[in-house]
């Protein structure tokens, strides 16, 4: 039987430097029967040169070649039109393919025979998909990075410091949403000695928050945010308009703002509105990682840049803070992808069989249709 072959492409949205294949991983794949081609280039932003590729035993390709030859296709952001147009019907493409609100990607993929298996439908509370999350391993990797640029950009210290020049007060830090990215955040922070209290709807994150030796503030008057899954329901309009007015008042008496709140498919909470901004003291710092195609949780945060209010407030858009640290994200993401391929491909047979609830979970087109998604 001809060896199953996976194929990981240089990424071409702007601005991404991960790759979905690292060389160490490459290498185990290819102990494990697979055939191994990466497109030449693909790992270059992330610092992982084509010769340690083709040292790992890999075949190192132009991109046609890549995509022809490939079974399956590992990538990290959802396929663009061209590539769509390059692939053809059986071919599987792993990756995160942004299907709870793009559509358009899902139909096109339906249309050309595709299978689509994207991670962001991974059932992420079975514990054999823990080692397969890419957006928990995403997730930790922005949420550190958040911490670190909000550190960099905040005009005073972190901790507290006692000086011959005189005492300096420890920065006031608040992460508002406290999933993986926020805990990750938290405990950033607390390490370069920041004062810091961590905010979220759903009561079952307390423990997390105070485990790692920060206060946890919940919304007052709030029944239950959690919804299915795991993740926070969406708030209904009064709750949206309360928190907001609430979080306001504390907002307000933070030097540094985290943000990461998310509801799977739905446009994240504005938590942070420009009228709170405006209050906020000159130097103060918000990071918005609760950034989707749909906005983020920030009014005033511009995609990919950052910006400083009037009155002194630096917005930091967080979107692409995993990609800010590639070598990290993407060593994460390739063991991410092995793992879901151990499931995939079993015997050196590639079959995607829907009694394994993982695929039948993942697989969002399938023989010509969509089979979910926005
Ligand atoms: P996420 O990225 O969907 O959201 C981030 C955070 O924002 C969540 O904690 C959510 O509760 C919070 N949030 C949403 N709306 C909010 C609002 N209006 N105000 C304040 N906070 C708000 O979530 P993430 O980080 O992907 O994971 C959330 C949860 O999923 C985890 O904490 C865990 O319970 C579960 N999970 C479980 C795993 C496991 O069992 N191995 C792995 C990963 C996640």
């Amino acid at each position: 039987m001809a060896a199953v072959r996976l194929a990981a492409l240089r990424e071409v949205k702007k601005a991404e430097r991960r790759v979905a294949l690292v060389p160490e991983v490459a290498a185990r794949l290819i102990r494990n029967g697979f055939e191994v081609i990466v497109e030449a280039g693909a790992g270059t932003s992330a610092f992982f040169p084509d010769q340690a590729y083709a040292d790992a035993g890999a075949h190192v390709r132009g991109r046609a070649e890549a995509i022809a030859q490939a079974d399956i296709l590992a990538t990290v952001n959802p396929p663009d039109s061209e590539l769509i147009a390059a692939l053809r019907p059986g071919q599987v493409i792993v990756g995160l393919l942004g299907s709870r609100t793009d559509r358009a990607t899902l139909e096109a993929l339906a249309a050309a025979g595709v299978t689509g298996l994207d991670f962001a439908y991974l059932p992420r509370t079975l514990s054999r998909s823990q080692t397969m999350d890419v957006l928990s391993s995403q997730a930790s990797v922005a949420g550190y990075r958040a911490a670190i640029v909000a550190a960099e950009t905040f005009s005073r210290y972190m901790p507290m410091m006692i000086t011959a020049a005189g005492t300096a007060k420890p920065a006031k830090l608040i992460v508002l949403g406290t999933g993986v990215a926020g805990l990750q955040a938290i405990g950033t922070a607390k390490r370069l000695g920041a004062v810091v209290t961590g905010y979220d709807v759903r009561p079952a994150s307390r423990g997390e928050v105070e485990s790692l030796g920060a206060a946890f503030l919940a919304p007052s008057g709030l029944e239950d945010g959690a919804g299915e899954g795991g993740y926070a329901r969406e708030l209904t309009p009064e709750e949206k308009a309360a928190q907001q007015a609430e979080l306001a008042g504390h907002l307000v008496a933070h030097d540094i703002v985290i943000t990461t709140a998310q509801v799977p498919g739905r446009k994240p909470p504005v938590l942070v509105t420009a009228e709170t901004v405006a209050r906020m003291k000159p130097g103060s710092v918000i990071v918005d990682l609760g950034t989707s195609a749909l906005g983020g949780n920030v009014e005033g945060s511009v995609p990919g840049e950052q910006v400083v209010t009037k009155n002194g407030v630096t917005i930091v858009d967080g979107s692409n803070l995993a990609a800010e640290m590639p070598a990290g994200a993407s060593a994460a993401y390739a063991r991410n992808v092995q793992s879901l391929l151990g499931a995939l491909v079993i015997d050196g047979a590639l079959a995607v069989d829907f009694a394994d609830e993982v695929l039948d979970a993942v697989t969002v087109t399938y023989d010509g249709a969509v089979r979910k998604g926005a």
